[in-house]
């Protein structure tokens, strides 16, 4: 089977999609796969290996489109805005080629945080109380308490910080609007920071991984994410009775927001049981990051967790 994987991405997380893409095409070809890897530049222009396809992002899409054409499955490992956002999953539609993850639908939903909030609390998930800023209004925002600030759209934390006066705050809301024009002000939630995968087969079961627990000693934000200070505990130490208040809400976010392939659904878990902090439709997959290691956990290799998605494909 002939494997396109797409890598890079126009949005800040463009090396941490790299790096799944890298990890992702590595596994597939010790599998067996042919696989050809496309990188989306930060401006837009399709690169084929290390060649550009054109020096206009419109003309090497369409070289792309090319490459794209003769792949059995398209394994879509960019995160954030333009990609993990229903983007990438449009293109795959639209060319009618299967592809590994989430389509439009839940990529959107899972992107925006407000809306995934609002799904989530239609189902009965908590979520931290927040409120919905536009960027053109921050300079009106009011402290009220310690808050968390993020941008609706984006990914890896970039953009998100824990606000503790006014005047941290405003640079917070800032810093937001410079990745999007929505930015959510949150409750800080005091809780533990468990991770939750969900996994859609070919025959289309889906469960639940093991819960992984966050171990950091601040935020964990875009720098704890990947300069190795964060630890996982996988399976996370938790009860019984919080382990399947955490896989039962994941499996219906999942199931509410319509994903497929595998999504990583975050919570933190409070005295009083989860919170839903956010979805991610296209999660970190290197070997290290969080997903391959909870299924690691329930038994399957990170080659064979990749050999699956692509054989979940779906149109
Ligand atoms: N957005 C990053 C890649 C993650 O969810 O793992
Ligand atoms: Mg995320």
């Amino acid at each position: 089977q002939r494997i396109v994987v797409i890598g890079g991405g126009e949005n800040a997380e463009y090396d941490v999609s790299l790096a799944t893409a890298t990890a992702v095409a590595k596994a597939l070809r010790s599998s067996g796969f042919d696989v050809d890897e496309l990188t989306i530049d930060r401006d837009g222009i399709w690169r084929r290996g290390a060649d550009a396809l054109g020096s206009q992002a419109i003309g090497s899409l369409a070289a792309a489109l090319g490459v794209i054409e003769r792949a059995d499955v398209v394994f879509p490992a960019v995160h954030g805005p333009s990609g993990e956002d229903g983007t990438l999953a449009a293109l795959c539609a639209l060319t009618h080629t299967p592809m590994v993850g989430s389509g439009l639908r839940a990529g959107a939903l899972g992107m925006d945080k407000w809306a995934t909030k609002l799904v989530a609390e239609a189902l009965g998930i908590r979520t931290a109380p927040g409120r919905l800023v536009a960027a053109s209004e921050i300079a009106d925002v009011e402290f009220e308490k310690v808050a968390v600030v993020k941008p609706v759209s984006a990914g890896s934390s970039f953009g998100v910080a824990l606000a503790r006066d006014a005047s941290e705050l405003h640079d917070a809301l800032r810093s937001a609007a410079r990745f999007d024009d929505r930015i959510l002000v949150e409750d800080v939630v005091p809780g533990r920071e468990i991770d939750v995968a969900v996994l859609r087969e070919a025959d289309g079961r889906r469960w639940a991984s093991p819960p992984l627990e966050i171990h950091t000693t601040g935020l964990f934000d875009t720098r704890s994410k990947y300069d190795g200070s964060a630890r996982f505990g996988v399976p996370a130490d938790i009860g019984d009775r919080d382990r399947s208040a955490l896989t039962g809400a994941a499996l219906r976010m999942f199931d509410a927001l319509g994903c497929a392939g595998v999504a990583r659904i975050d919570f933190f878990l409070t005295d009083h049981g989860p919170v839903l902090n956010e979805v991610n439709t296209m999660p970190g997959m290197t070997a290290e990051s969080q997903v391959p290691r909870m299924f690691a956990a329930a038994g399957l290799s990170y080659e064979q967790l990749v050999a699956r998605l692509v054989d979940a494909a779906t149109v």
